[in-house]
């Protein structure tokens, strides 16, 4: 564990990168974002002037996860109402630029409806402009604001569940900083977790076939300073079966009415896996993803990715991987087809517990979800 400390020690050292930020140099607006693809051997930032260039972004998952997803979102109908392009077209793009996160819908929407409130009530372009910039300014505090306390709703549900301990704690994806307007979902939670002295050991899995947990997890954990292990998605079976998992949190992309939860292929198996040995299996999210339209698991639309992500080893690809077909190691004979979900989709039956910023749903029915939504809803 020597040399981890150490290298800790020195990424912490480096400046923090916002994420995703809006900047008006002379020549126009831009979103600025940092570019997820090249973590963690580079921290580069794309800059955005148009809504394409970051239809692109969602697309090559260089902007990522669901909440910030649905900040990008917001952001991209700022950004085409203050450049003076077509907006309802520009939100319809950013729109379906991913089909399964429903923050991003919903981000795209906020922006649009408070551009349409402004422009229907005789405001200029500009000041139409504005007000959706200061919507999407308002949905990046919202989500900072819910994460903190989904923070806090998560740390105390541990400690309910978990009394007197410190705990081992296994993470799928990434659910950090790199997705929100504050510390993350899932991530948020063993962070506070961590800063309380309690977190004995974060285990992260790699996250195939992009890496999320590899890459961006990882650098998290190293940059905060955290006790964490890397292991492959299949080797999860075994460290539970060895009772070194405490609990297992992870985010979601979107939940169903009947608590039903997508979040990145291979959260179900660790569901699967949690049930079996009596590990809780703890979903935190906002209820901004919570979408009381999607009726089941069933009717999430769950995207499906490229073949190449799986057919080139991404971890061949160095930095970009991910982004261009043709750009890794071919792994497989020539022509060789894929089944790459970029998502699964876990049955409430599964999930111990969701933790949103309202607090704790357990057990998790129809009813409590209903509940966790009445009123919720805008745009
Ligand atoms: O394909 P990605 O990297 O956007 O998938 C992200 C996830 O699955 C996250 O777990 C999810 O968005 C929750 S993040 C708070």
């Amino acid at each position: 564990m020597a040399d981890q400390e150490a290298v800790s020690q020195a990424v912490q050292a480096s400046p923090e990168v916002p994420v995703l930020r809006w900047e008006e140099p002379p020549e126009g607006p831009v979103l600025v974002l940092l570019d997820q693809t090249r973590l963690p051997a580079e921290e580069v930032e794309l800059v955005c002037t148009d809504v394409p260039a970051l239809v692109e972004a969602v697309g090559s998952l260089a902007v990522r996860g669901a909440p910030l997803l649905g900040i990008a979102g917001a952001y991209g109908v700022a950004l085409a109402a203050a450049r003076g392009y077509d907006v309802e077209e520009a939100a319809e793009l950013l729109a379906h630029a991913r089909p399964t996160a429903v923050n991003l819908g919903l981000g795209v929407r906020r922006g649009l409806e408070a551009y349409r409130r402004a422009a229907g009530g005789g405001a200029g372009r500009a000041e139409a402009a504005a007000a959706a910039l200061a919507e999407a300014r308002a949905l990046h505090r919202e989500d900072a604001e819910a994460s903190a306390r989904m923070a806090e709703h998560g740390a105390s549900l541990l400690h309910e569940l978990l009394p007197g301990g410190t705990y081992r704690i296994l993470t799928h994806c990434n659910t950090g900083r790199l997705v929100s307007g504050g510390e993350g979902t899932a991530l948020a939670v063993v962070r506070a977790v961590h800063r309380t002295g309690r977190l004995r050991r974060l285990w992260v899995d790699e996250t195939r076939p992009l890496l999320q947990g590899a890459r961006l997890t990882a650098w998290e954990a190293a940059r905060a300073g955290m006790p964490y292990s890397l292991l492959t998605d299949n080797a999860a079976g075994s460290l539970f079966s060895a009772g070194e998992v405490d609990a297992v949190l992870i985010g979601a992309d979107r939940i169903a009415a009947d608590g039903s939860v997508a979040n990145k292929v291979g959260s179900y198996p660790l569901a699967v896996l949690a049930r079996y040995h009596h590990v809780p299996f703890v979903v935190v999210a906002p209820v901004t993803t919570v979408d009381p339209e999607t009726p089941d698991g069933a009717s999430i639309e769950v995207e499906q990715r490229p073949a190449h992500e799986v057919t080139e080893c991404a971890a061949a690809h160095g930095p970009g991987a991910g982004r261009e077909a043709g750009g890794g190691h071919l792994v497989t004979p020539l022509g060789t087809q894929a089944y790459n979900p970029a998502f699964d989709v876990t049955p409430a039956e599964l999930v111990t517990a969701i933790v949103t910023e309202r607090g704790v749903l357990s057990p998790v029915t129809p009813d409590g979800i209903g509940q966790l939504c009445a009123g919720s809803r805008r745009a």
